[in-house]
Formats: C-alpha cells, structure tokens, sequence
C-alpha cells in the first residue's frame, strides 16, 4: 500500500484538510476500518461477551476473543496471553499493585532515567510501602542512549527490571534484550515492557525480547482510546500473577466463604470488559500489518531524518539521538530563550498540532536542566510536506523572537 494514500484513510485529517498532526507519540489517529469494525459492533450485534447463548452475544464473543487472536499473533504471544486492559497506564499499575507485596527492604527495582510517569510514580508509591528500593540506568546525555556501564545497577537482589521500549521524549531505543539478559542473568528478575510508545513503529516479538511482561495502550497504535494490552508469560500469569480486579467473569467457581479463579486470561478481566475497543484495536492491528513493517519504518525513518535535520539547519536543539538508525519518529527539540509553550501557540495558528511541556516525564527533564521541550512525533499518515509546514511555523517562531 502507498503510503501517500494513507491520510486519506483517516477522517480526522479529511475532515481537516489543513491540519498537519505531528502528535501521535500522544495519541494517534483512527483510520475509517476501525471505526467501522466499532460502528458494526454498536449497530449489529451490540451485546455482552462470554455470557449470552444467543447469536448476538455469540457474535460479540466471536469478534472481542478474534481480536484477541489478532494482536497475540502482532506481537508472537498466544491468545491467552493477552490481557485486555484500559491502556499502558492501567498495566503498569496492576503490574505494580500486584508484584510490589512480593518485595521487601532487601530487594531493589532497576527502571531507566528515560521513564514517562506511568513507569515510574507507581513504583514509587509501592517502594514507600514495601521499603524496597529504585534504581536507574543512566542515560548519557550527549547521546541520549541508556549508559551500559550502568547496567551493573541490576544485581543479585534485583527482583523487577522494567523499561520504556522507547522514550515518549527522546525517542531512544532501549537495547531491550541486553537489559533483559542480564536481568536474568544476575537475580532471575521479573522484566516489564513499556511498549507504549514502540507498538506502533517498530516490530514488536515477545518471545525474541524474552520479557515477562509487556504493555501497550490501543490509542498509540492507531486504535481507540480506553482499551490496552498487558502481555505476560503463560506462566507468569498462570504461577505468579494474583488477579487485581475481582467481580464477573474472572471466577470459576464461588461461594458466600471464597471464590475459585477462572483460567487465563479471564481471571484478569473482571466485570464486563471493553468490548467495541478490543474489537477496534484487532482492527488497528489488521491496519497495521496492511501497510506492513519495512514501509512504515522506511517512511518513518526517511521523514525523522528531514525533521531532525531541518530543525538542527535552523539552529534548533534535538532532545534525543541524531540518527534515525537508534531511535523512533517522537522528536524533541528547544529553541533557546523561546518557552516550548510559545512554540506550540505559533505553529499551531499555522495548523500544525505538536505538544510542549515536560509529556510526563518532569524528572527527565529536571535531569536535563529543562523546564520544557517541544516535541513532534511521527505517524504513518505523516508527509514531507508535513513536516516543511512545521517547519515553516518553527522559521515564524525564530523570527518573531529575533526582534
Ligand atoms: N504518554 C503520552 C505522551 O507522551 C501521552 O504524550
């Protein structure tokens, strides 16, 4: 599929043919197939799942747990490893929830300097009840890779090592299967993926990674808001993981005294789940795998080099690796003595949408002795006259702070 064809598949963009969207490392947009496979749900067969005898909640059945087959295979995972949740915040936290009682004062989680909130502020919460303490690999901040002379901070009584894939503001890889071979290698660590912001943009297989865990949200890969992912191996949800939520569904058996638990997934699906999102993002999957991995990181690839390369002509600073070769399409960027908030304003009235501020990752920025950045990120829908528009704003914005 040509990629140039693509914004047409998105109504957002047809519904404003002057908007350039340079913010899907917040949230991406839906194309018109997972609309319509939402829309098909609500108007044809719009019932519960896994409690109904009669076609509709059948059908209904058939589409949330076809879903589930859908993004298991996108990902190399089996069906029932698959948890649908409300989004990567919601896996984080029931990860967090659910592993931190196994740990005490003795034992140490390792996460990166690099962490978004989600990753890192549930940690927290949990190391002031349990006592155990946070450690952090370093970032080099010339090249804005994790340091692996710091990976010696994971140790015999590291008991969780858990990461962003990508940073959602430097756009750095993590050299994620190093980091989970020596999790293994020094403790047997429990290791966690935050994939949030690399589901979308690069290829995705838990079994090469190797983690235990792994978590997403639908709404950064093109799906709808409100649904996510949290992956976990067969036997990590079988042996390790307690369910979080408790209700309908997640039993298989129960009296007035105690309940039994039904097998997995389901005993991680509490009360009625999101069905139309599980639908919409199975759909999302099916998008993605249409346009296939070596175009969409051709073309991502090919336009983050015109955009770091454009903003660092105009003197702009690039938060973040150079090269497109080690990191995604979520570019961040400072104009000296212009606020990331004046940025934005101004390109916005050219129509081109970024986001400034510190996108949840304050102490990263403190790190860096920034009170803010702006940051444009990618999507496939994204074109070279995309990106010579906010340029065109970024040109404004130094002109105007020149006089
Ligand atoms: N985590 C999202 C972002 O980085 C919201 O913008």
């Amino acid at each position: 599929m040509l990629i140039t064809k693509i914004k047409q598949r998105f109504p957002t963009l047809k519904n404003n043919p002057a908007l350039v969207y340079l913010d899907s490392a917040a949230s991406s947009l839906t194309p018109q197939i997972v609309i319509d496979a939402m829309n098909e749900y609500y108007q044809k067969y719009r019932s519960n799942v896994h409690r109904g005898l009669y076609d509709i909640s059948l059908k209904a059945t058939e589409a949330y747990e076809g879903a589930r087959v859908e993004i298991a295979k996108f990902i190399n995972a089996e069906p029932n490893e698959i948890i649908f949740t409300a989004g990567t915040t919601h896996g984080l936290n029931l990860l967090a929830y659910t592993l931190a009682p196994r740990l005490t004062h003795r034992d140490n989680i390792v996460l990166t300097r690099m962490e978004h909130h989600a990753n890192l502020v549930p940690w927290q919460q949990m190391a002031k009840h349990y006592g155990f303490e946070i450690r952090f690999i370093e970032l080099d901040t010339t090249s804005y890779s994790l340091l692996p002379t710091s990976f010696n901070v994971i140790d015999a009584n590291t008991k969780i090592v858990s990461f962003a894939h990508v940073s959602n503001v430097l756009g750095t890889i993590a050299p994620a299967k190093e980091i989970i071979k020596i999790a293994r290698a020094q403790s047997r660590a429990l290791t966690i993926i935050d994939a949030a912001q690399s589901i979308a943009h690069i290829p995705t297989d838990v079994k090469d990674l190797d983690c235990d865990f792994l978590v997403f949200s639908g709404h950064k890969m093109y799906g709808p808001t409100g649904i996510g992912v949290l992956y976990g191996k067969k036997v990590m949800l079988e042996e390790h993981l307690e369910p979080f939520f408790f209700g309908g569904d997640m039993v298989a058996d129960v009296t007035y005294a105690d309940a039994v638990w039904n097998d997995i997934p389901y005993k991680f699906e509490a009360g009625t789940p999101p069905i139309a999102g599980a639908i919409g993002l199975g759909a999302a999957v099916k998008f993605i795998q249409g346009i296939g991995w070596e175009g969409i990181i051709q073309h991502e690839q090919s336009l983050t080099n015109k955009l770091i390369n454009q903003l660092t002509n105009n003197g702009v600073q690039i938060i973040g690796p150079k090269t497109s070769n080690d990191r995604t399409g979520v570019v961040s960027f400072v104009i000296p003595t212009v606020h990331p908030h004046d940025i934005g304003e101004i390109v916005n009235r050219a129509g081109v949408a970024i986001r400034v501020g510190h996108h949840c990752a304050i102490p990263l920025h403190k790190m860096l002795r920034l009170t803010g950045t702006a940051r444009a990120s990618l999507g496939v829908y994204n074109t070279e006259e995309d990106i010579d528009k906010l340029m065109e704003g970024i040109k404004n914005v130094i002109k105007i702070f020149e006089k």
